[in-house]
């Protein structure tokens, strides 16, 4: 684990982050899943796809990356020149964790037939193995240009993979890795939920399994249930996606309410990212006046891991931030 920030009592962390980021020509992008005061001093926040396009088009020489492991390293492929730095190291993800590199190679070489089709919340070695890479925001689009003959595994997110089976009536091949945040809404907690409030839409991250998926009025990225927050009609929604979230949500729309959906125990601590929980404030600004921790990628790895991330960017060319996954699955 990163070392803990020490002796930082009586410092002004947003000033100094603030100067930091003018001193180190740094840029901070930040997830939606990042507690408030992240979020709040951030430049850019954004899902998977706009960070991902944010860090290539950046002219920053420092990337501060508030998000997972993954995202950061995302950034480093397609902005190797840039010093790019996490707060925590061991923010991981556990849609990262499910599929070891080794065990996808073998699963490949099982299937020679088929294409790999993998979701961004994987490792740089699972991306090197990979031919094109997709978000929840740009499944659809990318899924589309695929000729329904093609053979695809899809991983590791097999709720994500499920969900485009069922909507486009394909029949990927999925690996079975779920996120552990998603994996823990209630459907009972949540019927609860929605009979208190009748006629509340609900909206759904595609990496929710199909017991709640099944509920929601909306399925799409984490950018497109936040436009789906700004577009509904009604003044009260329901969330299954990390809360975090709802920051942007109230900021946006504060007349409006905002319910994370439940998790087993009637309310949804157990939904909070335990990764992303990781970033604090402490731990960027200590990043930023060290430039440390950094994101380090053999050179090898990160030509080949970059080469399914290009098509991604190529195939995915067009879609905003929108929530291309709108609708039931
Ligand atoms: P988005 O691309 O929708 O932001 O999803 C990222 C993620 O990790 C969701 O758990
Ligand atoms: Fe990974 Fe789930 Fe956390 Fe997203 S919410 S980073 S998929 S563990």
């Amino acid at each position: 684990m990163t070392a803990q920030p020490t002796n930082l009592a009586g410092i002004d962390l947003r000033a100094e982050i603030d100067r930091l980021r003018k001193e180190k020509n740094a840029v901070i992008l930040a997830h939606y899943y990042q507690k408030p005061e992240i979020q709040d001093l951030a430049d850019y926040i954004g899902d998977s796809l706009e960070l991902s396009r944010k860090a290539a088009a950046s002219e920053a020489d420092v990337i501060a990356f508030c998000g997972v492991k993954f995202m950061a390293e995302t950034a480093k492929i397609l902005a190797p020149e840039k010093i790019v730095i996490l707060p925590e190291l061991d923010a991981g993800c556990s849609l990262e964790d499910a599929c070891p590199p080794d065990k996808f190679r073998a699963f490949r070489e099982a299937h020679p037939d088929h294409i790999a089709l993998t979701y961004i919340n994987c490792s740089t070695e699972v991306k090197a193995l990979s031919d094109v890479i997709v978000t929840s925001s740009s499944a659809e689009t990318i899924l589309a240009q695929i000729p329904r003959e093609q053979k695809i595994i899809f991983g590791p997110d097999r709720h994500l993979g499920g969900y485009l089976n069922r909507k486009f009536d394909r029949d990927m091949l999925l690996w079975p890795g779920v996120c552990i945040v998603h994996e823990a809404f209630s459907e009972t907690e949540l019927i609860k939920l929605k009979a208190q409030h009748p006629g509340a839409p609900v909206a759904a991250h595609p990496e929710c399994p199909p017991h709640i998926v099944d509920h929601a009025d909306y399925v799409g990225s984490t950018s497109g249930i936040l436009n789906y927050a700004k577009t509904m009609t009604g003044d009260t929604l329901i969330v299954a996606t990390e809360p975090h979230i709802i920051h942007q949500m109230e900021l946006a729309l504060p007349a409006k309410t905002f319910i994370g959906a439940p998790g087993a125990d009637g309310n949804c601590n157990c939904n909070i990212c335990p990764y992303m929980a990781l970033n604090t404030l402490e731990k960027l600004y200590v990043a930023l006046r060290d430039l440390s921790p950094q994101i380090r990628i053999e050179e090898g790895l990160r030509l080949q891991a970059k080469k399914s991330l290009d098509k991604m960017m190529e195939m995915a060319s067009g879609t905003v931030g929108k929530g291309d996954l709108g609708g039931r699955g």
